[in-house]
Formats: C-alpha cells, sequence, structure tokens
C-alpha cells in the first residue's frame, strides 16, 4: 500500500515514518525545498527522540521518501494524508484551514485515479465533509473519497504514541476508507489497539474533545493545588487519591504553571468556538481556557511573593522555558508569559533551556542565557523551575546555594522533595504542597 503524506511538520513526520515502520510505502511531501533537503541530509526539523534513527532506518529499508512534487507522490497513492498546520486564525480563534484546502487543492488538480483523501490535521467539525463536497465539484470524473484520522501524539513521546496508541480514530463512511485505513493500521492488531470507526463528524469531535478534557483534568488539580496551599493539604497525594479511582486515572494531573503547547491552548479554542456557531455552549472549557490564561500571571505574582514582594532589581534564573520537557516547541510556553512580566517588574532575568534556547532567544528578547545551568545562577536572588527537564533534577543543590545570592527556589514543576531542599539550605516554594515547617496557612 502507498500513501503520501503532505506536510512534514511534527504530525507528517512522524506518521509518515511510523506508517513506513509498519512497512507501508509511504512518501513525505513539503513545499519547503530547504526542509526536504535537510531531512534527506538526516537533519530533523524538530526535536523528537528517535526520530532521526526511524527516518533513517526507513529510507535505507526503501520504505520512505521525501520530495517537494505533490503531484508525484499523489498520483501513486492509494491514500493522501493531509498533515498540515491549522493555527489558530489571528483574532477570532478559529482554525486556520488556509493550509488544509490549498493542499485540497494541489491533490484535486494532479489526481488521476480514485483515492482516500484523509484528514490528520486536526480540523474543525464538518471539515472533512466540507472536502468532500470540494473533491466531488472539483473531480466529478473520480470517486475520490475521504475519511478523518486525527493523531494523539504527545511531543517528546510521539513515535511511542503512534506504534501503541490508547486507540486508533477512523471518521469513515464509504467501505473502501475503512477498508484502507484498517489495511494502513493493521500491524496495531498484534497489540490488539482498539480501532474505532465512526462517522466523519464523530471522528473530529473525538480529538477536539479529548484535548479540551485534557486541559481542564490538568486545569482543575492546578485550582486544587491553590486550595492545598491554602488548606495545608498536598496537591501530589490527592492527585493520587483522586487518581487511583478508575474513574479519575491518575495521568494529567500534575499541578503546573498551566498547560501549554502547540494543541491544548489551539484546540480549547477552536473547540469553542464550534461551540458558539452551533449555539451549544461549552461552559465548562470557557472557564478552563480563562484559568489557564489567568494562571500564567498568578504564577508570576508567586515568584515576586517568595522574593518579599518585588522582583525590581533581582537576578531571576529560571530553568526551563519549553511548555514542556524533551522538545524544543516554544508554542504557548507559559514561560512567554512569565518571563515579560518579571522583567516588566524590573527584574533581570537569565535562563536557561536543554532544548529550546535556539527558538527562545527569538522569542524572548532582553533575557540573558546561560550554556547550562549553572551558568545563571551566579548572584542569582531566586531560582525558578518552569520546565521539568530531568536534568535538572540531579542538580547540586550545595553547589547551587554557594552560588546564589539568596538561596531561594521557586518550583512551579514540583521537581524537588521539600524537605531535601530546605535541609539544603533554601527557602523553597512549590506548587499545592504544605509549608516545610508543617505551620498551617492563616485563614482568611
Ligand atoms: C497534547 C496531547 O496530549 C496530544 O494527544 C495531542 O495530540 C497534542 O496535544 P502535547 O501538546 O505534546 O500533546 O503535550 P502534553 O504532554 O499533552 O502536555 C500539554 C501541556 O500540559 C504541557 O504544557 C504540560 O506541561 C501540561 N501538563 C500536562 C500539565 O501541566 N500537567 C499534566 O499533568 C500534564
Amino acid at each position: 500500500m502507498r500513501i503520501a503524506m503532505i506536510g512534514t511538520g511534527y504530525v507528517g513526520l512522524v506518521s509518515g515514518a511510523c506508517f513506513a515502520e509498519f512497512g507501508l510505502d509511504v512518501v513525505c511531501v513539503d513545499r519547503d525545498a530547504d526542509k526536504i533537503a535537510r531531512i534527506e541530509r538526516g537533519e530533523m526539523p524538530i526535536y523528537e527522540p528517535g526520530l532521526d534513527e526511524l527516518v533513517a532506518r526507513n529510507r535505507d529499508a526503501g520504505r520512505l521518501a521525501f520530495t517537494t512534487e505533490l503531484g508525484d507522490a499523489v498520483r501513486e497513492a492509494d491514500a493522501v494524508f493531509i498533515a498540515v498546520g491549522t493555527p489558530t486564525r489571528r483574532g477570532d480563534g478559529h482554525a486556520d484551514l488556509t493550509y488544509v484546502f490549498g493542499a485540497a487543492e494541489d491533490i484535486a488538480a494532479c489526481v488521476s485515479r480514485p483515492t482516500l483523501v484523509v484528514t490528520k490535521s486536526t480540523v474543525p467539525v464538518g471539515t472533512t465533509r466540507r472536502l468532500w463536497d470540494f473533491f466531488r465539484e472539483r473531480r466529478p470524473d473520480l470517486p475520490i473519497e475521504v475519511a478523518s484520522n486525527p493523531e494523539f501524539l504527545r511531543e517528546g513521546s510521539a513515535i511511542g504514541d503512534f506504534m501503541r496508541p490508547d486507540r486508533v480514530v477512523c471518521g469513515v463512511e464509504t467501505e473502501r476508507a475503512r477498508d484502507i485505513l484498517a489495511q494502513a493500521y493493521r500491524p496495531l492488531n498484534l497489540i490488539e489497539t482498539p480501532i474505532l470507526f465512526t462517522g466523519l463528524e464523530t471522528a473530529e469531535l473525538i480529538k477536539y474533545a479529548t484535548n479540551s478534557f485534557l486541559a481542564m483534568k490538568i486545569t482543575f488539580i492546578n485550582e486544587i493545588a491553590d486550595l492545598c496551599e491554602k488548606v495545608g493539604a498536598d496537591v501530589q497525594a490527592v492527585a493520587k487519591g483522586i487518581g487511583l479511582d478508575g474513574r479519575i486515572g491518575r495521568k494529567f494531573l500534575h499541578a503546573g504553571p498551566g498547560y501549554g503547547g502547540s494543541c491544548f491552548p489551539k484546540d480549547t479554542l477552536a473547540l469553542l468556538r464550534t461551540a458558539e456557531q452551533y449555539d451549544s455552549p461549552l461552559r465548562t472549557v470557557e472557564t478552563v481556557v480563562a484559568v489557564n490564561e489567568a494562571r500564567k500571571r498568578r504564577m508570576v505574582r508567586k515568584i515576586t511573593d517568595a522574593c518579599g514582594g518585588s522582583v525590581a532589581g533581582r537576578a531571576v534564573a529560571v530553568l526551563g522555558v519549553t511548555f514542556k520537557p524533551n522538545t524544543d516547541d516554544m508554542r504557548e510556553s507559559p514561560s512567554l508569559v512569565i518571563l515579560p512580566a518579571l522583567q516588566a517588574e524590573g527584574a533581570e532575568v537569565r535562563a536557561y533551556d536543554p532544548k529550546g534556547m535556539e527558538e527562545a532567544r527569538r522569542l524572548l528578547p532582553g533575557v540573558i542565557w546561560g550554556e547550562d545551568p549553572y551558568g545563571i545562577l551566579e548572584g542569582a536572588d531566586v531560582l525558578v523551575i518552569l520546565t521539568e527537564w530531568n536534568e535538572f533534577r540531579g542538580l547540586d543543590l550545595d553547589r547551587v546555594r554557594r552560588m546564589m545570592r539568596e538561596p531561594r527556589i521557586v518550583d512551579l514543576r514540583n521537581v524537588f522533595d521539600p524537605e531535601r531542599v530546605v535541609r539544603a539550605g533554601f527557602s523553597y516554594v512549590s506548587i499545592g504542597r504544605p509549608a516545610i515547617d508543617g505551620s498551617l496557612p492563616e485563614k482568611h
């Protein structure tokens, strides 16, 4: 079976390489010639653990190719996956479908035999059917069918998520579409992965509802963490205690500075626009979006409070600026709000991130960047942990304390054991955990 994957961004490149690993013949297409040339040289456009080896192995095996010629790839393909970006449209929160319909235009212009076109990009409910109408109109001479096959890949563990998913969702309305997708995902039968066949709109909505639910789960535990601080409870234990209830589950209950990334912020907004359009409000999701926005500001207050009420003239050392570890992605990272706010309050902000600094330099002007975690600590008044990269867990706390002007840590990801940090001589503030001396906060 041959497939064409349009778009070699995060989703397209990972999905293309993984389908090749499943044994399919895959051609990945991107109109950015420079990007294609770099991938062919083995340089990945994104940082994703294991991706370079996966691409190299499948290219060497002759199952994975790259091209800028969409026509060549599409004409030969049984299925064409659209995996281009659907960013938030400026101003109104709707998903921008310019690239999706641009790809559809190109496909319609060159397809020469019955073909299945699959939306892998996250597209608003109703888009795949609109594409079907579009193809019927543009190519009445050919049976072009459509399907919706949303992805659930987490950055940093995208390959594992593709190869061992919790489920695969296929929105199909014809036998042929169903057969082709069943065949594409056949290797997953071996590990008994549930493959759900649904209607087009259902598949599209499953994607948005999943991401919005997960964003809600995170936002819920974040608010519970705030309450924990007030009542003297420990959010880690609360998360465990509720997560062990099988109906709730333990994942995505890690309190932090608010969710970010390329999906949750964009998809929650897009779902709200759909809800508005159909006059079917989603108050829970509206609240999630608002609470998450406010949370980033709240984190600024937490840092200034830890510094005695003001960071003016203080040196703030920030470890981690990406929206989560194991990625170089800066999209919608809480750091993009928190760091400029600290600067605006007069702080000298220094930062280090294992993978995100190249991009962050552009997005965070005025920040002083370090070569390694210790490179930003000399004379610092507070150390802020913003992203839970593993390498920060093993920091030599004695060395950190000796370097800092004030031994003070604000840990927005709860990576440290409070007792250990306090024993090492720091004042320590984390998320949703009681003061280490056991004192209860005052009631208001
Ligand atoms: C997410 C979805 O998980 C994935 O299925 C979808 O296809 C794309 O969006 P990703 O954006 O890569 O993946 O990151 P994820 O690991 O889900 O984390 C998103 C954000 O939530 C990060 O900012 C992370 O720090 C935050 N988060 C996650 C928490 O604050 N607490 C948690 O318990 C989990």
